[in-house]
């Protein structure tokens, strides 16, 4: 996938032809994790998944002590504990949660488990963070956001998205409303899931997994999270529409989906629009947004060569995205996976237990970003029928 380049904050705050933004500016960042914290305080995590899940940065967090680690697959069990040198294994998350000496649990499980087993943690009273998407369906979103106010645990969404730079920069000219009133975005994830990698992806010993014919639009986040993540406004209404083929994986999946490329147009709570699209099947790749506003418009850098851009009618543009690594501890400041994103997550879900606050992608904005794509996949059965998308927020 094309990750953003690395920039250094030298380089953010060197704006081409004219007066700089200043230092003082990147303080307003909203969502970033700490780097100063209490070093005696330190959170136990037990991780699940030995795939993706061993892609993060909790031994070298200094809040953080890997406690255990929990695999189905012996292959996977073993990697996760090599990663994360760890000895104690669990052969299941169901074994895991009953471990006393476990604070909080990374679920990195297949899509369809992410609310069972985020369910099974915050029941054993242990806090949660998870792979996205949040869920499934709209009684899943029900049940994930009744599990984490009845137990008062922390929950957060693992978003690649939330912690890229250029959405980390977005976010922060969101919140010093740098692009004026009208805001359009437009929001999209392509994975062109073909030949061996598609193999891999679809089978595993021979049997389909749980991605063979995964629709495109039950996969939303890394798209809606640019727009959602940025502004913190809701999707509120959806029009979509599907495009599948003859391909086998479209006619027997167990979801029932003959899509594999998704074009949603959404209505915002804060009257403007976003458009997100979700392919499998493009000859392009990535996640990627660019956000068109009344005073200014910021352009990732993306497949096709498309270079990082931002154009403002009343200032310079920006030259590039800081790595805003600074905020991490120092152990910490690495490159990792999806634009640098994987540090920050691991980070932002300790700070915040450290911290007793919700995360950055709480319940309520794992919810806000799922739950349009799982009614973007209804409106696409029904060609395109603009469809409410319910709200799960805080009554
Ligand atoms: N950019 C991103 O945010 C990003 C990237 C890749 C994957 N993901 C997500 O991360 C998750 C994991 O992805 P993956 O590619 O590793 O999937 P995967 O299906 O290859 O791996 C899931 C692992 O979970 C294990 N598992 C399932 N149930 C378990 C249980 N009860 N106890 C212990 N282990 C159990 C399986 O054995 C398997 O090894 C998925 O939800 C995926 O959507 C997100």
């Amino acid at each position: 996938m094309a990750d953003q380049q690395d920039v250094t904050r030298r380089d953010f705050i060197r704006i081409t032809g004219g007066a700089a933004l200043s230092t003082g500016f990147l303080s307003k960042f909203a969502g970033a994790a700490h780097a100063q914290l209490d070093p005696a305080k330190k959170v136990r995590v037990g991780i699940v998944g030995g795939g993706f899940g061993a892609a993060f940065q909790w031994h070298l967090d200094p809040n953080c002590t890997v406690a255990a680690v929990s695999d189905l697959r012996s292959d996977r069990l073993d990697h996760l504990k090599n990663v994360y040198k760890c000895d104690k294994g669990y052969e299941s998350l169901e074994k895991l949660v009953l471990d006393p000496d476990i604070d909080a649990v990374a679920v990195f499980t297949g899509a369809p488990d992410h609310v069972r087993h985020v369910v099974e943690v915050m029941n054993h009273g242990k806090h949660c963070i998870c792979a996205v998407p949040a869920g499934m369906t709209l009684e899943e979103m029900q049940l994930l956001k009744e599990t984490k106010e009845r137990t008062g645990l922390k929950y957060m969404m693992a978003e690649t998205s939330y912690y890229r730079t250029p959405t980390m920069l977005a976010r922060e000219l969101w919140a010093d409303e740098k692009f004026g009133n009208f805001l359009y975005s437009e929001v999209e994830y392509y994975h062109n899931a073909i030949g061996m990698e598609r193999d891999a992806l679809y089978f595993w010993n021979g049997k389909p997994t749980w991605r063979y014919g995964y629709p495109p639009m039950l996969y939303p986040t890394h798209a809606t999270c640019f727009h959602v993540g940025v502004t913190g406004e809701r999707l509120t209404s959806v029009s979509c529409l599907g495009w599948g083929d003859d391909d086998q994986a479209l006619q027997d999946n167990v979801y029932d989906a003959p899509f594999c490329n998704q074009a949603a147009l959404f209505e915002t709570s804060g009257g403007n629009i976003c458009r997100g699209n979700v392919f499998w099947r493009v000859h392009a790749g990535g996640e990627r947004a660019q956000w068109l506003g009344e005073k200014m418009s910021m352009y990732m850098a993306g497949y096709g060569g498309r270079p990082f851009n931002v154009s403002a009618a009343d200032q310079p543009g920006i030259a590039a995205p800081p790595d805003y690594l600074h905020l991490l501890p120092e152990p910490m400041r690495i490159p990792t996976g999806h634009g640098n994103s994987h540090g920050f997550l691991t980070h932002e879900f300790i700070a915040a237990l450290v911290e007793e606050r919700e995360p950055a992608v709480d319940v309520y904005e794992a919810i806000a970003m799922t739950a349009p794509g799982i009614v973007a996949m209804e409106s696409s059965r029904r060609d395109g029928e603009r469809l409410k998308v319910p709200s799960f927020d805080r009554t």
